[in-house]
């Protein structure tokens, strides 16, 4: 598809009541502004230009580092026509096809964008507008149609007669195509007069044919992907709609899941065959899991990856890397920057941070591990902790090969214990541990013969 691509995200969004940006807000984890923005790409769009205007900055931030993307400022919002105005006015885009799309359209699919702008691409239409019919038409623009079942007109759901609204039920989904020269020629036509006094976009429609230039439109059969969202509810709506879509695709792909309506996995995570999901998991951002894995109940995965055959049990993990025959939880979090490798264990009530656990190494209960590089086969005793923090500084902790670390160590970093080791249970390891050597800390215990009589006879 080579065509440029106008997003408009400047509105106010009013009927979202928030203090952010309504493309700002988040489907599955992902600002709805980078679904739109990433459909378009994938779709193959030459050029990205999103209109900005309200929380400019914030939906700038969303998009910065994006190759082939570009923002436009809307100082004023006085209508998606208007905001079209804007945007072709500072980049120049004069020729060529253009497709718009509302920043407020998550669920639009890469493939019928490719698919809707083919129908202006032999020229015998100078614009075309994507439509649906909604179990709930009410707030679509409405499309009238001809006799011959050409389109007429866009009538907004303000503007309709109570008659219109009732018998014109092919909505507006937001979607547009145009031949960038007639866009261009003709923008500047479009007028306020209207139940809003704003500059509509969907005019340019009735516009270029009173030009005498060819006006279609695309029916699109799934209704769900031409959906907006205006609303808390809208967008609870069409948060589920994702996830099922999302969870139909990867059972299909042979995913299970005990329960999908309580899986919410991301629309970039991608999860392997026969991987087993629980009920309450949420996969989020880039996380990656592999095949033959447990996956949940009650886990949270963000930007986390994770090989195959682990077991990944009542675990919080964000950006964390996840190998082969890993066990992690119940009750596990792991914090950015950990590293659990192969048939390695992160067990219940365990917290670690910016570690690595060597191949084949276990952390089964109870601890807390932070800014360690532990190797291969170690045991971490239970209550076991690192105290990586003086208060100032994190300092890091590192253990050998083979090394046993007893119930209740305390490992006051910056310390290296060596390979095949021993801590005696209870020690506060503050030196240094050589290869091979047993580090003990603890002072004497002490027997007290007949002290419970004596006690008692006291009392
Ligand atoms: C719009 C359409 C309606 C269509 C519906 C589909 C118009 C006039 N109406 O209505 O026919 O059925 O979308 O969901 O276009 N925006 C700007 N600058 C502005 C105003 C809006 O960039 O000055 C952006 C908004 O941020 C939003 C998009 O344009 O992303 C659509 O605006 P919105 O107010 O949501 O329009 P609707 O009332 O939903
Ligand atoms: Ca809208």
């Amino acid at each position: 598809m080579e065509a440029t691509v106008i997003i408009l995200a400047a509105g106010e969004g009013t009927r979202m009541k928030s203090n952010h940006a309504k493309v700002s807000h988040q489907i599955l984890a992902k600002p709805m502004i980078r679904w739109v923005v990433d459909a378009a790409l994938a779709a193959g769009a030459g050029r990205v230009i999103t209109v900005v205007g309200s929380h400019a900055d914030e939906v700038r931030a969303l998009l910065a580092g994006l190759d082939g993307v570009e923002c436009v400022e809307q100082a004023e919002r006085l209508g998606t026509g208007h905001a079209v105005r804007v945007a072709l006015e500072a980049t120049g885009v004069c020729e060529g096809p253009v497709v718009i799309l509302n920043g407020d359209l998550p669920l639009i699919e890469p493939k019928t964008i490719r698919k809707f702008a083919d129908t202006v691409a032999d020229g015998t239409a100078a614009a075309a507008v994507l439509t649906m019919t909604t179990p709930d038409p009410f707030g679509y623009g409405r499309i009238e149609l001809d006799e011959a079942g050409q389109v007429l007109r866009i009538i907004e759901q303000k503007d309709c007669t109570d008659e219109q609204a009732k018998t014109l039920l092919e909505c507006n989904a937001g979607c547009y195509a145009f031949d960038g020269a007639a866009l261009a020629a003709h923008i500047g036509e479009v007028g306020c007069d209207n139940a809003q006094g704003e500059y509509y976009l969907p005019d340019m429609l009735e516009i270029l044919r009173n030009h005498g230039l060819g006006v279609t439109y695309f029916h699109c059969n799934d209704f769900r992907e031409g959906l907006g969202v205006n609303s808390r509810a809208q967008l609870a709506e069409l948060t589920a709609i994702a996830r099922d879509r999302i969870n139909a695709r990867l059972m299909a792909e042979g995913v299970t899941m005990i329960d999908p309506a309580s899986t919410w996995i991301g629309p970039d995570a991608t999860v392997g065959r026969d991987t087993i999901i629980y009920p309450a998991t949420m996969l989020m951002g880039e996380t990656v899991i592999g095949e033959e894995c447990t996956v949940g109940p009650n886990t949270r995965l963000t930007d986390t990856r994770v090989g195959d055959h682990s077991v990944i049990d009542e675990t919080v993990a964000e950006n964390v890397q996840i190998d082969n025959f890993v066990t992690c939880g119940p009750r596990a979090y792991l914090r950015p920057g950990t590293h659990l490798c192969d048939h390695s264990k992160a067990g219940t009530h365990v917290e670690i941070k910016k570690s690595t656990i060597g191949v084949g190494s276990k952390v089964p209960h109870l601890s807390y591990i932070g800014d360690t590089t532990m190797g291969e086969g170690v045991n971490v005793g239970a209550g076991s902790i690192t105290c990586n923090y003086d208060g100032v500084h994190k300092n890091a902790t590192t253990i050998g090969d083979n090394t046993f670390i007893g119930s209740d160590t305390m490992m006051v970093a910056p310390v290296n214990i060596g390979a095949n080791a021993v801590t005696g249970a209870s020690s506060c390891i503050t030196k240094d541990v050589p290869d091979g050597a047993l580090a003990i800390e603890r002072s004497e215990q002490r027997i007290i013969e007949g002290y419970t009589a004596r006690k008692r006879a006291r009392q």
